[in-house]
């Protein structure tokens, strides 16, 4: 087991062991802690930051811990981490630094790992997604749904939509349910376009900026870049979720992993 899940596993096991004993007060201060850090005027990753610093000016090396997986998960880079433990040391004095070399071992562990980590937002959506996949709609109301929530929830979705292999002709994609701006391309052959080079090749394309792509297919002049990733059943391609946004270089890798856990997710539609 990894370390970041031995770490999870074991404060969800004590948080048991709270839960079991803990009055109302105290479990009201528990989801109170929760809801603290959800975003607001100020994003999830700069308030994991804050807690990461109040969590080293008063030195408390779980907690530390804590905080700098969250920020890891929130795509926080190290640089600002280690800007932010900067500061908590200035606060907090000299005595800050054993908890500081302990930090930088824990983030430096996470980072040689090359663990996947699926920041808190993502992982709601997806059990959000569990729970449209076990209602009673077809195929495709249950792939409208997705787009639907996804277009809504991240900022950045401009036009969230599925391409389907059609089964009928031969390496061509037909166009699913889809939520955004109505595009002409409803068909699209293997190897043409972005969708049809990530069919032909079966994997996942991260276009950061469309203006760089050379085979691509434009959808109108506000969609600045696009990530898809194919959907597989049995290890045979079904079909993509595919993402344009009107920024450029909007994704991380935790979009890449987002959309792959999705297309896994899906592929039990088809
Ligand atoms: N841009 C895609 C075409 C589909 S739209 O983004 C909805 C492509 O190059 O394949």
């Amino acid at each position: 087991m990894s370390m970041i899940e031995d770490f999870k596993n074991e404060r969800e096991e004590l948080n048991g062991y709270v839960f079991k004993y803990a009055g109302k007060e105290m479990k009201r201060f528990f989801s109170l802690d929760g809801q603290m850090y959800r975003e607001g005027a100020i994003d999830s990753a700069t308030k994991e930051l804050l807690g990461l610093v109040a969590s080293a000016v008063l030195r408390c090396d779980d907690c530390i811990k804590y905080h700098i997986m969250q920020c890891v998960e929130n795509d926080v880079s190290s640089q600002k981490i280690q800007e932010a433990l900067g500061i908590a040391m200035m606060v907090g004095g000299s005595i800050v630094i054993p908890h500081a070399r302990r930090a930088f071992k824990f983030l430096d562990t996470i980072i040689q790992s090359g663990e996947k980590l699926i920041k808190k937002e993502f992982i709601e959506l997806l059990s959000v997604i569990e729970k449209i996949l076990k209602t009673d709609f077809d195929t495709d109301e249950k792939l409208h749904s997705v787009c639907k929530l996804l277009h809504e929830k991240i900022s950045y979705y401009d036009w969230v939509g599925f391409y389907l292999v059609d089964k009928d002709k031969e390496k061509e994609l037909v166009l699913g349910p889809y939520v955004g701006e109505p595009t002409e391309h409803t068909r699209i052959a293997f190897g043409e376009g972005i969708c049809g080079q990530a069919a032909e090749r079966e994997i996942s394309f991260v276009v950061q900026d469309v203006s760089k792509e050379q085979n691509y297919l434009s959808c109108g002049v506000k969609v600045k870049s696009e990530i898809l990733s194919p959907i597989f059943k049995n290890d045979v391609l079904v079909g993509e979720i595919d993402i344009d946004s009107h920024v450029v270089n909007p994704y991380t890798d935790q979009d890449k992993i987002f959309l792959e856990a999705i297309a896994d997710m899906i592929s039990e539609l088809f």
